[in-house]
């Protein structure tokens, strides 16, 4: 069999765990060829191709990034770009194709397998947002980055005696400052799907001034005041039709300085999130999706996508995949919620 394999989306720690795991067991178990497109959906577009081979993935398993690259390109909002994708895996000879990405890039590869092509979709993002899985690789260690920073600015911020308000990746989806908001102890934890009250934070961060200890806030990029909307970093939309988020740290710190008298400082975790070695789980979940990817393809199976499902990995039609995300529920905030103040 001639498989190809790409990453698109953002990156994620783990990408390259996956593409491993899939060469590994296809050329070593069924003497299979691997075709990786070169940045996600462009490659494919444009025929970018390199060969895949087992000398290609030695040694990327603790890599973070993706080996092929990736890229936002969306050949469905281009003219004659869906045409163009299924000619060339055509041309090349491709059996089935591995993507491996989060809603967007799962979006595409959904309607490709609608047209025909035998697809088998790999879920990716550190966000968490996927609601066919429990999991997806790339959050843990995300979660990593962000608990470590807040464990970090806590004893700088108390010998400050100043507030410190970290703003974590999580566009619709408050999965990181929950679990990161948890387990680092914050002061107040702010997420997208709970729009907040400005009163009630300035009130959470003057009660543990008061208890003698600094706040730590903790804002998802796509976190919204009640009376207020998204905070955007820039006004243009990517080819998925996404507009870029940020600023939320820096203006809650600002409004939380005036409002406490004390001083506040925002820091931005960002990209840190996404970059570096995946943690010990994220390489095992990626591991385990790779190989399960590998089985659904020559089980023939098109359409669907590998999944967790408590500790088995599954195999749930692509369509669920991008059906609606997986937000934080009220429960899940209402437990943070105890620890404010
Ligand atoms: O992968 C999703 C995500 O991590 C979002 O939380 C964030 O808004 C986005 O990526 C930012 O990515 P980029 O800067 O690459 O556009």
């Amino acid at each position: 069999m001639r498989i190809g394999i790409l990453t698109g989306g953002g990156d994620c720690p783990g990408l390259n765990a996956v593409i491993r795991a899939v060469v590994r067991k296809s050329v070593t178990q069924h003497g299979d060829e691997v075709v990786g497109f070169r940045d996600g959906w462009r490659g494919v577009l444009e025929a970018d191709t390199v060969p895949m081979d087992l000398a290609a993935v030695r040694g990327i398993l603790p890599r973070g990034g993706t080996v092929l690259g990736t890229s936002r390109t969306n050949p469905y909002a281009l003219e004659g770009g869906a045409d163009r994708v299924i000619a060339n895996l055509e041309r090349l000879g491709i059996d089935a194709l591995i993507p491996i990405g989060g809603e967007d890039t799962l979006g595409v590869a959904t309607k490709l397998a609608e047209a025909g092509l035998t697809v088998v979709g790999v879920p990716k993002t550190i966000d968490n947002d996927l609601d066919a899985t429990d999991y997806t690789f790339g959050f843990d260690t995300a979660l990593g980055v962000a608990t470590e920073a807040i464990d970090r600015l806590h004893t700088t911020g108390d010998s400050h005696h100043r507030t410190l308000v970290v703003e974590v990746m999580g566009r619709h989806a408050g999965w990181i400052a929950l679990h990161a908001g948890m387990a680092g102890g914050a002061t107040v934890v702010l997420i997208p799907e709970q729009p907040f009250d400005v009163d009630a934070v300035v009130a959470h961060c003057q009660h543990r001034f008061d208890s003698g200890y600094s706040p730590i806030v903790v804002v998802s990029e796509g976190a919204v005041a009640k009376d207020g909307g998204m905070v955007l970093a820039a006004g243009e939309k990517d080819a998925f039709g996404h507009v870029r988020l940020g600023g939320i740290g820096t203006a809650l710190a600002s409004l939380i300085e005036q409002r406490t008298g004390r001083e506040a400082r925002a820091v931005v975790l960002g990209h840190i999130q996404r970059g570096g070695t995946p943690s010990p789980f994220d390489r095992v979940l990626a591991t385990r999706f790779g190989l399960a990817a590998v089985d659904a393809v020559h089980d023939g199976e098109s359409g669907v996508m590998v999944a967790l499902r408590g500790t088995d990995i599954v195999r749930v039609p692509l369509t669920a995949a991008t059906a609606r995300l997986k937000l934080v529920p009220v429960e899940r905030y209402a437990e943070v919620e105890v620890f404010f103040g």
